[in-house]
């Protein structure tokens, strides 16, 4: 197939005003990614070489995130709300720029396959005018109905506007059309408002473009793909196709999960093959996890980048900036912010490690803390190669321990410890023979001399 030019445009103007929030829809998260995010993801895997967004007055949010996420989009704003071919129409300048194909999609449907838009554009190339993505509903409530004669589809009715007879239709309209671009401009200006919501359907274009002899067809995807987000109730059902899909993928790509119903990924979470990670993990965006590693269970992950063979956890909490090197070991109870373990570190129970460097073969004590700000300023820690910190020390940043070093459990370290030095940073301890003795019978003393002064 030669290349076709693709113009994607996505619908995003909808105020949203069931999910009850300050947020705009389109910017609620699915897998850490907001809605639209995954739509534009969908729209760059088809290959789109234009992108338009359709945003509603004061959607300064949502364009700030169009404008990073998509820098060659461009944004029309669709002042009033009067329907879907009116959202369209609000991008007439992209539609004028003409190209080969022409894809309309919603911003608030976050389950969209880039396969199935292709298989939409694949019609068009093949000779339709216009392919409309439908799928079988268990419940079609809402939704338009494909009204099919024979393999030709003839009109998108919609809920409110069908008869009995169309509402028992289970095939509807997922939200996304594929268009051929020469003509349609002005196939969307005829459409009209003549209907029960008194909107410019987009839906109407197939009956208008079977009427004129064009061909319209239907493509089919599977249900979950069309599932939109209305309120917050659909917004954990998208979540939850969209962890099932992504666990489904991991184990697919070797992945082994213990139980796969209780670890939560993010949209961008990468995990290499032989991956053990037990029941309880939580993965926010930004994580890159090599072969072999194991996860143990009740960690929270982010923002980090996990080396072959390392062990993180139970109970760990990586946090971004997190650098886990080769059959590194990061414990319970140990949270890392901002800081690199070597090549086999450990630090293995009860620990702060932010705004530092940890050196190859280095062991961090059980309850060591980097103490990295000053209430204005971070400083780094560094700890070189091969050093050993006793427990429950505190590495007071800005400071330096040189490679093969010892730290004595419970120090303070405010300076530089040298290379192979011992750095003892703590009260020198002192016995005093005999102390304790004297003093419990000094007390058992008094306690019985009260005693005998109560007897009558
Ligand atoms: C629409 C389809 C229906 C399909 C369903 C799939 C039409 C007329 N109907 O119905 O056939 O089965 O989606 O979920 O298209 N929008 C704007 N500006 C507007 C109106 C809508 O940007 O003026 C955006 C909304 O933000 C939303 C999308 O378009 O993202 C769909 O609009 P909505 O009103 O939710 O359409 P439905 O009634 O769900
Ligand atoms: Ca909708």
């Amino acid at each position: 197939m030669p290349k076709r030019s693709c113009l994607a445009i996505v619908l995003a103007a909808g105020e949203g005003t069931r999910m009850k929030s300050a947020l705009p829809k389109v910017l609620h998260k699915v897998g850490g990614l907001p809605l639209i995010g995954h739509v534009l993801n969908a729209v760059d895997a088809m290959g789109a070489t234009r992108v338009a967004v359709v945003v509603g007055a004061s959607a300064d949010a949502v364009e700030t995130f169009v404008r990073s996420r998509t820098p060659h989009a461009t944004l029309h704003e669709q002042r009033e709300r009067l329907g879907t071919a009116h959202a369209v129409l609000a991008a007439k300048a992209a539609l004028a720029e003409g190209t080969d194909d022409v894809v309309v999609l919603y911003g608030d449907a976050p389950m969209v396959n880039a396969a199935t838009l292709t298989k939409a554009r694949e019609a068009i190339a093949g000779g339709a005018d216009i392919a409309v993505v439908g799928f079988r509903a268990t419940d079609p409530t809402g939704y338009g109905r494909l009204v099919l004669d024979g393999r030709q589809l003839t009109a998108i009715v919609e809920e409110k506007d069908a008869s009995a007879a169309q509402r028992r239709i289970d095939f509807c309209n997922a939200g996304i059309i594929a268009f051929r671009g020469e003509g349609l401009l002005a196939l969307l200006t005829k459409i009209g408002n003549d209907n029960a919501k008194r909107e410019y359907y987009l839906t109407d274009v197939v009956a208008l473009a079977h009427k004129a002899g064009r061909k319209v067809s239907a493509v089919e995807a599977a249900a979950h793909e069309a599932a939109g987000v209305n309120d917050r109730l659909q917004l954990s059902h998208a979540e939850g196709l969209f962890q099932k899909a992504m666990r489904e993928t991991a184990m697919e790509e070797g992945v082994t999960m213990v139980a796969p119903s209780t670890v939560w990924f993010s949209y961008d979470t990468k995990i290499g093959r032989d991956v053990t990670i037990e029941p309880n993990v939580f993965f926010g965006p930004g994580v890159t996890v090599a072969d072999n590693v194991l996860i143990r269970a009740n960690s929270h992950i982010e923002g980090a980048a996990i080396a072959k063979g390392a062990v993180i956890g139970p109970f760990a909490r990586l946090r971004p900036g997190a650098d886990i090197g080769r059959e590194a070991h990061v414990g319970n109870f140990v949270e890392i912010k901002n800081a690199t373990l070597g090549e086999g570190a450990k630090a293995n129970h009860l620990s702060y490690i932010g705004d530092a460097e940890i050196g190859a073969k280095t062991n961090i004590g059980a309850g060591t803390i980097t103490a990295n700000y000053d209430g204005f300023d971070k400083y780094r820690t560094v700890v070189g190669e091969g050093a050993s910190i006793g427990s429950n020390t505190v590495l007071v940043a800005p400071v330096k321990i040189g490679d093969g070093a010892n730290v004595a459990a419970g120090s303070v370290i405010t300076r530089d410890v040298p290379a192979d030095a011992l750095a003892v940073a703590r009260g020198r301890q002192e016995d005093k023979p005999g102390w304790a003795r004297k003093f419990r019978e000094r007390k058992q003393a008094e306690k019985a001399a009260k005693k005998a002064a109560r007897k009558p």
